[in-house]
């Protein structure tokens, strides 16, 4: 039997390759090897129970405050003696973190063809995100397989020289997440809020966004508290210790402020799509907020989830304090008609059947 790798690090990898896992073993085609490099801990280990995956290698790398050069160099050592071992005829990565990078080019070594998930997608800014758009277009160069989640993503692929063949459309695997969570899933945890409040779910963790940037986000979400009486923020705090360190000092003892420990991804779901307003840097939340129609001000000046801007679900707030601020109280007033046109669900990301689709071209191919 073919054995397929597939490698996971950070929680949003592990959210968007376990429906595949799941999938793939479905088929009972191959053998699938889960590998996590474990770059997070908490955080990955949590999305993964949720989807009830198991890792068969763990390469445990994480450190706290760890460095993109040292965390690569751990990845790229231990994924190396790992392949050589395992052999497996085809690594699987995701994304744009140092894992899929680092993980993508421990296979290219070995000359192991890789398959690319949510492959294509850009921004053309090396510094936004940063180190993320490096790994992405990276991991093109280097993939024989690239599974791009809209034909934006395949456009981009196309323009760099990917041959099409190479190139499948398959919608982006959070949207099955989505489906697997609001459907089977059961929250592990309760947020109480009070009655009537209208949430603002905040998060935050880009690491370009390090230092005054986020804490202009963070002052931005004090002051739209503040000036609403009825909004409630809660703030699931990302375990990274920059990020914690900026908001213990700026929402500290703020009434109707929650911070709070990350919730595990089904009960993150289930809060999302009562939200009333996001605001956030991450990727994933982007996906996910324009599957359920949540309208959400997207702290960055780009995004490589145009699709979202172009469906109205998604705005570019920037990460200057006044320009969230205006933005926030403008979409908080309960008579804005603005904050009504971008409430629509849309499936520019997907389907739900992405992860099917995958499987399919692998059942073809290989
Ligand atoms: C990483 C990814 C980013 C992705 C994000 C998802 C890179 C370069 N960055 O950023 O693309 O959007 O994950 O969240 O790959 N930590 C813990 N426990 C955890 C997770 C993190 O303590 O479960 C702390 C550690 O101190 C760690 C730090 O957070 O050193 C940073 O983690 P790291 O994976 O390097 O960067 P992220 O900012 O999480
Ligand atoms: N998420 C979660 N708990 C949280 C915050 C986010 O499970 O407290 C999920 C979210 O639903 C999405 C993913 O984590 O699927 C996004 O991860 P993150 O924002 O860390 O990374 P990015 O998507 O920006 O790479």
């Amino acid at each position: 039997m073919e054995r397929v790798m597939i490698v996971v690090g950070t929680r949003p990898e592990a959210i968007k390759l376990c429906p595949l896992i799941r999938e793939l073993k479905k088929r009972g085609r191959w053998e699938i090897l889960v590998c996590s490099t474990g770059q997070h801990r908490a955080m990955l280990d949590s999305a993964m129970e949720a989807f009830g995956v198991r890792p068969d290698f763990d390469l445990d790398v994480m450190r706290t405050g760890q460095t993109l050069s040292s965390a690569t160099a751990r990845i790229l050592k231990g994924m190396d003696e790992i392949l050589a071992a395992e052999k497996p005829s085809l690594v699987m990565v995701q994304g744009d973190t140092t894992t899929a990078f680092a993980a993508a080019l421990s296979a290219f070594h070995r000359r192991i063809p890789i398959g690319h998930v949510e492959a294509g997608l850009r921004t053309y800014h090396m510094d936004s995100p940063f180190p993320e758009e490096f790994h992405r277009e990276a991991i093109s160069l280097m993939a024989s397989y690239h599974f791009a989640p809209t034909v934006t993503a395949k456009k981009n692929l196309v323009k760099e020289g990917r041959r099409e063949s190479s190139i499948h459309i398959t919608g982006n695997t959070v949207v099955d997440a989505l489906r697997i969570t609001l459907t089977e899933g059961k929250p592990m945890r309760e947020i109480p809020l009070p009655r009537d409040a209208r949430l603002l779910l905040f998060t935050a963790h880009r690491r370009e966004n390090h230092g005054a940037p986020i804490r202009g986000m963070l002052r931005a979400i004090k002051r739209l508290v503040e000036t609403c009486p009825d909004v409630v923020a809660v703030c699931p705090l990302h375990h990274n210790p920059e990020v914690r360190a900026a908001a213990n000092e700026i929402l500290r003892n703020v009434p109707r402020i929650m911070m709070i420990e990350p919730p595990e991804i089904v009960t993150f779901h289930h809060l999302l799509s009562h939200a009333y307003l996001v605001i956030t840097d991450s990727g994933g939340i982007q996906e996910e907020a324009v599957a359920l129609g949540i309208p959400t001000l997207v702290t960055r000046f780009s995004t490589e989830r145009t699709e979202g801007i172009r469906a109205g679900v998604l705005r570019l707030a920037g990460t200057d304090e006044e320009g969230i601020f205006a933005l926030g109280q403008r979409l908080l007033d309960p008579k804005s008609e603005e904050y009504l046109l971008m409430k629509k669900p849309s499936a520019v990301f997907g389907d739900g059947k992405a992860s099917a689709r995958i499987a399919d071209f692998l059942e073809k191919n290989l």
